[in-house]
């Protein structure tokens, strides 16, 4: 079992034995090492629904709880916290048993269906930085899903429906007749503008384009056959994307918004059937008290325009509502910019009515902040265009790339090109992984690509650091026991036992930055510990020493794949 679950079921217990079963015991990881390894902290609570002095209390905790064989000392500190060191052999055992196992001691949940939602781009256009936190965010999250034990599916919820494909299909049709078409479609951004102009310039062009809208949601083959081609040429562009990000996209994930077309009638039927739509100003809405508009009555969501067109709320009420009966999902995750946090909280209140999705199908709006430019201004280029995200990427890669040279002039460019592709691409996602998700950011290249501080370059340098002493040994004995005796091995050791407290925390409330500040934590130990323990002395290995190492390699690098992080042997 985990440590956190397991000290708060013996916690759970002792407080029952002293006549506060309903009291949390609230066990967190201690946040200094003068407060242990972890510290109690539900006597006051309890203490005060008993109506006990919280010292005296916290004494009878100690004496009830059974933690033989896992804790070495439990002291009072303060009003009533318990500070809890964990033996040194409980933990060897723990660390022995993580080393064994593929999950590192990571406990497997029982399965559910996860889905998580993410990238979700628009296919009009070409993937700019503004799809950059949702693409990395919900790709670590997706991982860690997996590693705890979920089956998931991944969803790339693409927009590649609506009236800008009515323009971009009639101008694919004026392209293909002088010929230029595939050369156009190279350039997906470019190919959007010159439609837009046309659009905007030509009468005739959008009458053209407006009629196209009609006939693809009618379902006219050779409209869809083009529309089909732009879609394609589009999200081939988004997988080149995907590649270089490492990020575990590909077409069988995506279910754009065309994908709930035919569903749309019915989910008006549906409502409507329930008694939850109502016909305002022509348009048929559903009114929702939970929501107040500025004059204090219930908001209204548009369902249906009154031209009969549907909006984006209705794609997403399909959506769900394929998502729970045909995929059967138990937990819904969606990656979306915080700027939609309304929309969401609208359409899951909408969906639970409905009863799309029944009240055990969790569905969350996993929210993020905007990242900014170096000025703290929105990120632009220098004349003012959106930055399209391959061009950031290959600038990550060549900053890396300079750094990289610079560092080890004698390596051959091959292997140079190797470390800064996985150098730049995993300082970028790191730099935005390891903040809250929930803030805004300030995007810094020296600050992300620096080989010091909570970086990428920093942790993939530590880990090539522990592989390179498993170089230096040629023979040690497999079958040692660890053994902890220095505080500095008893503290990494206890870090590395962590591992699944921190991942399942993760899994829970979707914050990857936790894992970042973890992965950091670990390689900074793994320094104290190198420093104070030696590993290899006069030619003779501390075996024990040496497994502690392994698992440090083990966790930082699956710890960093969990963030969709590569890390390289030497470098
Ligand atoms: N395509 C949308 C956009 O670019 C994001 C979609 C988010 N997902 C959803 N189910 N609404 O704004």
């Amino acid at each position: 079992m985990s440590l956190l679950p397991l000290l708060n079921s013996r916690f759970a217990a002792a407080l029952s034995a002293v006549g506060a079963p309903d009291a949390q015991p609230l066990v967190q990881a201690a946040s200094r090492p003068e407060f242990g390894d972890y510290q109690m902290n539900g006597v006051m609570g309890a203490a005060k629904a008993l109506k006990l002095n919280p010292r005296e209390l916290a004494q009878k905790i100690i004496d009830a709880v059974d933690l033989a064989g896992i804790a070495s000392t439990l002291e009072i500190a303060g009003p009533g916290f318990i500070n809890i060191k964990l033996d040194n052999a409980y933990l060897a055992a723990y660390v022995e048993t993580a080393l064994k196992d593929e999950h590192l001691g990571v406990e497997q949940s029982p399965a559910q269906h996860v889905m998580v939602e993410y990238s979700s781009v628009n296919l009009a256009k070409e993937m700019h930085v503004g799809h950059l936190r949702s693409t990395i965010i919900g790709d670590a999250l997706a991982r860690v899903q997996s590693f705890v034990g979920m089956s998931v599916t991944r969803q790339n919820h693409v927009g590649d429906w609506g009236t800008q494909f009515g323009m971009l299909v009639a101008f694919l049709i004026e392209e293909q007749q002088s010929g230029n078409a595939e050369l156009a479609l190279k350039d997906l951004e470019g190919f959007y503008r010159r439609a837009k102009a046309r659009f905007d310039e030509d009468e005739n062009f959008a009458n053209t384009a407006r009629d196209y809208v009609v006939k693809l949601q009618g379902g006219d083959a050779e409209v869809n056959a083009l529309w089909q081609r732009f879609v394609e040429v589009s999200l081939s562009h988004c997988n080149a994307v995907y590649q270089k990000l490492n990020v575990l996209l590909d077409d069988g994930d995506v279910r754009g918004e065309s994908f709930y077309n035919n569903d749309l009638p019915i989910i008006v039927d549906e409502l409507r059937e329930q008694g939850l739509l109502v016909e305002s100003e022509g348009a048929q809405v559903v009114f929702l008290d939970e929501f107040k508009n500025k004059d204090g009555e219930p908001q209204a969501s548009i369902i249906q325009k009154k031209d009969g067109g549907y909006l984006y709320a209705t794609t997403d009420l399909g959506a769900i509502r394929f998502r729970v009966r045909e995929l059967k999902i138990d937990r819904c995750l969606y990656v979306v910019d915080a700027r939609q946090a309304l929309h969401f909280q609208q359409l899951f209140t909408i969906a639970k009515k409905a009863k799309f999705a029944p009240e055990n199908v969790s569905l969350e709006h996993i929210a993020f902040g905007t990242m900014m430019g170096e000025d703290g201004k929105p990120f632009k280029t220098r004349s003012g265009d959106v930055v399209k995200l391959v061009d950031l990427l290959d600038e990550a890669q060549e900053r890396a790339f300079a750094l990289v040279s610079e560092k080890n002039p004698g390596l051959d460019e091959a292997t140079r090109r190797e470390i800064a592709n996985a150098v730049g691409i995993g300082a970028l996602k790191y730099a935005d992984l390891s903040k809250s998700r929930t803030t805004d950011y300030i995007f810094n290249w020296n600050a992300m690509l620096s080989f010091e501080g909570n970086t990428a370059p920093y942790l993939q340098y530590a880990y090539t650091r522990v592989k390179s002493i498993f170089r230096k040994v040629s023979d040690y004995d497999q079958n040692a026991a660890i053994v902890l005796t220095e505080p500095a091995e008893h503290a990494l050791a206890l870090e590395l036992a962590r591992f699944s407290d921190v991942v399942h925390a993760v899994a829970k409330d979707s914050q990857p930055h936790l894992l970042c500040a973890y992965l950091y934590s670990v390689a900074t130990m793994f320094s104290r510990f190198y420093e104070n323990c030696p590993v290899n002395q006069d030619g003779v290995t501390n075996a024990s020493r040496l497994k502690v190492c392994d698992l440090t390699a083990k966790v930082l690098a699956a710890g960093l794949n969990l963030l969709g992080i590569k890390v390289l042997e030497a470098m």
